[in-house]
This record gives structure tokens, C-alpha cells and sequence, in this order.
């Protein structure tokens, strides 16, 4: 008796998560759709690279770019930066470690690689982020770019 008794209770109880699925899931697919606003085409690029820098590297060079001095490089100013396109792919790619002067303050730190962490496309748009936000005004870089640089 108590056995069937339980089983009863555990078919109830599913049938109550079932039902709050159920219900979640209407609400959620009828608030989705509607109201979804354009992203715009041209604008992608760097509204992804915005995301992926908040998401990955912003704990350390700070939101504002401006970094941790003697800690975390300011990227915000930064002539590596704005540089070479492939260098600085190859230092998103690869990491970097060693000692680095960057505005009269010394680094010697160690940046893990986020090649295998950030896809090409996501590393394409970061670096376009970082090579154009704070006041830097560098080119965008492609994914293809990011593809064609090895290590
Ligand atoms: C865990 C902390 C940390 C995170 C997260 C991080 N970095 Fe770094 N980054 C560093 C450190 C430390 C250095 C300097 C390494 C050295 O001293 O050689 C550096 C160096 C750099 C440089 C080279 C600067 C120069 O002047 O040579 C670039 C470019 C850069 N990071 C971009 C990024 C991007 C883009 C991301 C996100 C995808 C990111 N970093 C995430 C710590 C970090």
C-alpha cells in the first residue's frame, strides 16, 4: 500500500513540473517574438566585439580600457593596438607573456591564449572592438585575418 501510495504522489508531482513547464514555455515563446528589434547589419561587428570584450577581457583591462597600471595594460591609447592588425590578432590568438612598456609603466604578466576559447569571428570582432572603442582609431580586422595568422 505504501509503495502505490508513493508512486502516486511522484506521478502528481511530475505531472505538476510538466504543467509548469508547459506553462513557462507559452509565456516565454509569446513575449520572444513580437517585439525582437532589427539588429542592424552594419553595426554587427562591433556591437559583437562590445560583448565579447564585457564577457572576456574587461575583468582585466577594465570596461573602460584603461587597465590596471602595472598590472593589466591600458589597451585604451595603446600603440600595440592600433598597430599592426596581426600582431595584434596573434597576442588575442596566442596570449602573451613577458615583459612589456606600455605608456612608461612596465608589464610582466601573462595574458592566456583565447584561441581556443573565442572562435575566429568572435576574436575578428573583439579586436575591431579594442582597435576602435576609447578613442583608438584603427581598422577593422576579418575573421578571415584571424584565420590566416599562426603561431
Ligand atoms: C586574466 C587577465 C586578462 C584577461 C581576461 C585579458 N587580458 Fe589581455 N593582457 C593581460 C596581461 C597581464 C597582459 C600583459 C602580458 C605581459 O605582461 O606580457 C595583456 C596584454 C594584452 C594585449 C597586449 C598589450 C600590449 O601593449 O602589448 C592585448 C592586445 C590584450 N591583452 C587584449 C586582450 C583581449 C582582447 C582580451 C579579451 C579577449 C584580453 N586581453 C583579456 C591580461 C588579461
Amino acid at each position: 500500500m505504501e509503495r502505490s501510495r508513493i508512486a502516486r504522489l511522484a506521478a502528481v508531482a511530475l505531472i505538476g513540473v510538466l504543467a509548469a513547464c508547459a506553462k513557462s514555455n507559452s509565456t516565454a515563446s509569446e513575449s520572444a517574438s513580437p517585439s525582437s528589434p532589427a539588429i542592424a547589419q552594419n553595426g554587427a561587428a562591433a556591437n559583437d566585439g562590445a560583448k565579447v570584450y564585457t564577457q572576456n577581457c574587461s575583468s582585466c583591462h577594465q570596461p573602460n580600457g584603461k587597465g590596471v597600471a602595472g598590472t593589466f595594460p591600458p589597451l585604451a591609447g595603446n600603440p600595440t593596438v592600433t598597430g599592426d592588425s596581426t600582431a595584434v590578432i596573434h597576442i588575442v590568438r596566442y596570449g602573451l607573456s613577458g615583459s612589456i612598456s606600455v605608456a612608461g609603466t612596465s608589464y610582466n604578466g601573462m595574458m592566456p591564449a583565447w584561441g581556443q576559447s573565442l572562435s575566429n569571428a568572435d576574436i575578428a570582432s573583439v579586436v575591431t572592438y579594442i582597435r576602435s572603442a576609447w578613442g583608438n582609431k584603427a581598422g577593422a580586422v576579418t575573421e578571415s585575418q584571424v584565420a590566416g595568422v599562426s603561431q
